[in-house]
């Protein structure tokens, strides 16, 4: 079943608890926790204390985005926090090989995020220590961006590289994605949606996370 990860970005972030009950008890089955630093996105947002707090209300599984510089400082914390699957981008950090074994070796599922300019052929010597690939649709840093088209070439190299390497991947797409688009989105291969303004700017929450599971498994 293809699944959707609202991101709390785009909820009240003096409700986030309540948030996450709203879009789980609709169907959601990922929470996506976007940390930003402040340095390798010009945005700052929560940390680990919070994913840790986010953590006793989420049944599901919490999917933390680092968009932070150095991220190997902060692998721990994050597992610490609660998260089942910590993904990274491929421009934060020298030697993202070795963090992606790390973020393994302590137990959880390993992310690669690439940027809309980093092409897929990067993944061609990391794909064995990758669990999910993040195709970005827009650039990192905020919530609201227009989803860049280029994005679902990209997600189709990675079904592909997917496919041909035997590996059964989680494919996530982050930007951009509303109810107009998903079904583009993954029909090009992606199995992980991200939505936060399509949802939490949503009149009804519950009922769009709902139209969201059902375009998305039709
Ligand atoms: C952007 C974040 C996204 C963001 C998406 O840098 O990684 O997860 O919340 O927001 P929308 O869905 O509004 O584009
Ligand atoms: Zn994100």
């Amino acid at each position: 079943m293809n699944a959707l990860a609202p991101s709390i970005l785009s909820a009240d972030f003096a409700a986030l608890g309540e948030a996450v009950k709203l879009v789980e008890h609709a169907g959601a089955p990922y929470i996506h926790v976007d940390v930003m630093d402040g340095h390798f996105v010009p945005n700052i947002t929560i940390g680990a204390p919070v994913a840790a707090a986010l953590r006793k209300h989420i049944n599901g599984i919490m999917d933390v985005h680092l968009m932070i510089e150095n991220p190997d400082a902060y692998l721990e914390d994050f597992k610490a926090a609660g998260a089942d699957i910590l993904t990274v981008h491929y421009e934060s950090t020298k030697h993202i090989h070795r963090t992606l074994q790390a973020i393994r070796k302590l137990g959880m599922k390993s992310g690669l995020a690439l940027n809309p300019g980093t092409p897929v052929e990067v993944l061609e010597c990391l794909i064995d220590e990758v669990d999910m690939v993040l195709i970005m649709s827009v650039n990192p840093g905020f919530g609201g961006q227009s989803f860049i088209p280029y994005a679902l070439e990209k997600v189709k190299q990675v079904k592909a590289l997917g496919e041909r390497t035997g590996r059964d991947l989680l494919i996530q797409v982050d930007g951009g994605v509303g109810l107009q688009n998903v079904q583009e989105v993954v029909n090009a291969g992606a199995n992980v949606i991200v939505a936060g303004s399509a949802v939490f700017g949503a009149q009804d929450v519950s009922a769009t996370v709902q139209e969201f599971m059902k375009l998305m498994n039709e």
